[in-house]
């Protein structure tokens, strides 16, 4: 099936999740657009606004952990306003349709790129985070993760309980390799997927636009939620264009009303 061929693009895109076997979807920051955190990349990105930020975030933080702290506490320029969108940021309609997918059993897991902790708190439970979640802090020696209100912050860098380790955001920086547990539940979900929807994301950064890729690769079928071309166009099976706090809704009731 190719998108050049349907004039129906909704009912396509609820034909091939239902004759799938293993949904899975790969979210971005277009997700919460519609929650009021701005995108990076696109119209009102602030990667688009300010540049991309630097590359070496993690070489910087080992390299000095304590001033990286304290840049985090004191954010300025688009991290602040990152920041402040994140804190008073709610799950929109989309969020919802999803973790509504995750419990009618059609969505088997959720890899989502977005730090904001708003599918979790719609009620999506079977998600990978792969670029972490900023309410949590790391142990970057174990591994271990707690939620940010845990520890103390009297002494910057925090430590680890468990072992001693220096302590981070969950949020992983530039240059920062993607954590082991994570990775492996990306890498096994996306093996195992027949029909991904990917919904709000530029697919610009890897290793997770590599997902949908070798989805498609295998065979399998990828519908894109965007309003706007991405790099993955070209390959999608289905293109819904639109936003996804409109679009995926839509997707639930007419899946719901299908079935
Ligand atoms: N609904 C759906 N998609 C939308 C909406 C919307 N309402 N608004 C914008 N978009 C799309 C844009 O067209 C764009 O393709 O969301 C995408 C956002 O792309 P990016 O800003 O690049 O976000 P993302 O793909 O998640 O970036 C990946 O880059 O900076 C890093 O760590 C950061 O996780 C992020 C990663």
């Amino acid at each position: 099936m190719d998108q050049g061929t349907t004039t129906n693009p909704l009912g396509a895109a609820v034909q091939a999740i239902r004759a799938a076997r293993y949904v899975t979807a790969m979210t971005g920051a277009g997700l919460s657009v519609e929650s009021g955190i701005p995108p990076f990349r696109g119209p009102g990105g602030l990667w688009t606004k300010h540049g991309e930020p630097p590359m070496n975030g993690y070489e910087q933080f080992l390299e000095d952990p304590k001033a990286a702290w304290e840049a985090r506490l004191n954010p300025k320029g688009p991290m602040r306003v990152l920041w402040e969108t994140l804190q008073a940021a709610r799950p929109n309609p989309g969020h919802y349709a999803l973790a509504e997918m995750e419990k009618s059993g059609t969505l088997r897991c959720l890899i989502t790129q977005n730090v904001d902790d708003l599918h979790r708190a719609a009620g999506s439970t079977k998600l990978a985070e792969i670029h972490g979640n900023y309410t949590l802090v790391r142990c970057i020696e174990c591994g271990g993760r707690r939620h940010r209100d845990e520890i103390s912050l009297d002494q910057l860098p925090p430590v680890c309980e468990s072992c001693g380790g220096i302590v981070k955001s969950d949020t992983v920086s530039f240059g920062e390799p993607i954590p082991g547990d994570v990775l492996r539940v990306c890498q096994e979900v996306s093996r195992d997927c027949d029909c991904m929807i990917v919904a709000g994301t530029s697919a610009t950064v890897y290793p997770a636009a590599q997902f949908p890729i070798d989805v498609r690769q295998r065979g399998g079928v990828l519908i894109e939620i965007n309003p706007y071309e991405s790099e993955l166009t070209p390959i999608c099976n289905i293109s819904l264009r639109g936003p996804a706090g409109e679009i995926l809704p839509q997707l639930v009731d007419t899946l719901g009303a299908a079935s």
